[in-house]
């Protein structure tokens, strides 16, 4: 049932072509800010295989193990190991090819759910060599849900595409900090059938996570200062539209957290990934 996700599409095609051509002549990450010092070293940008950097970049990701990317599956629909690349430890995917590592793929596992549902977007990249050069994000694990509460501080980021013009992948990493919007005030806009079991809104005026940036993560801190992922970019009504938050898949889901976990074997429940080098 991917007809949701389309009819999102559509329809944030024609919304977003009135909304952007007004307010927001550039697409990306909305607002926000370059990263250009290597805070976000979990990042991971998923290219066509053979395009380098900007040329190939499709979609974000993040380093949860040792070989194990994280992504949405709405990014690998139709897509074979052999034919995608992940790019990590780097900001900027052009110029900083010295730094980080290319890495080939073997695996692609889907959520099992999602091809039915058109929710439970997460998906996991199997890599062929250890990730050396990247730390990888812990999971918010299920239950721990301080950061999805109305207001809560979090940062998405990402390579979107931009439009000036014509679509452009800028280079350096961009990041914007929003805010986590309860599952009551997301469900009220109505917003494409929002799923509230499996999926986080998000939002903050003026900044938002945008097309190119799917897949990538959206994280916070807990109370004792960790880092964690709490959601996947997934979809919007255009992006940064007033009262229309962008959606995330939720990490923390049940089902979720449990696909992620087993598939990548990071073990328990109450495991948050995180294996820092
Ligand atoms: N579906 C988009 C992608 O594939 C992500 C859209 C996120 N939209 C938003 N308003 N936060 O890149």
């Amino acid at each position: 049932m991917r007809s949701r996700i389309t009819a999102a599409l559509a329809a944030t095609a024609a919304f977003a072509a009135a909304v952007v051509s007004t307010i927001h002549p550039a697409e990306a990450i909305v607002g926000g800010y370059q990263v250009t010092d290597d805070r976000f070293g979990f990042m991971a940008s998923i290219q066509s295989k053979g395009q380098n950097g900007t040329a190939g970049h499709f979609c974000g990701g993040s380093v949860i193990a040792k070989r194990w990317i994280l992504t949405a599956a709405h990014c690998m629909v139709d897509t074979r190991p052999g034919d995608i690349q992940v790019a990590v430890g780097r900001d900027n995917i052009d110029t900083d090819v010295a730094q980080g590592q290319t890495l080939a793929v073997d695996r692609i596992v889907v959520h099992p759910r999602y091809e039915d549902t058109g929710t439970h977007d997460a998906a996991l990249i199997h890599v062929t060599a250890d990730i050396t050069t990247a730390p990888a994000i812990a999971l918010a694990a299920p239950g721990q849900d301080s950061l999805e509460q109305q207001g809560a501080r979090l940062t998405v980021a990402g390579w979107g595409t931009e439009f000036f013009g014509s679509p452009v992948v800028p280079a350096q990493l961009k990041a914007v900090d929003v805010r986590a919007v309860a599952d009551e005030n997301c469900v009220t806009n109505g917003l494409m059938g929002f799923q509230a079991a499996t999926e986080v809104c998000a939002e903050e005026l003026g900044g938002d996570s945008c097309q190119g940036d799917s897949g990538g993560p959206l994280f916070g801190r807990l109370a004792d200062g960790r880092r964690v992922q709490v959601g996947i970019v997934s979809y919007g009504l255009g992006c940064a539209t007033p009262g229309f938050p962008g959606v995330y898949g939720e990490v923390n889901n049940p089902s979720i957290h449990n696909f992620i976990t087993t598939t990548a074997g990071l073990g328990g429940t109450t495991a948050t990934g995180g294996k820092k080098r």
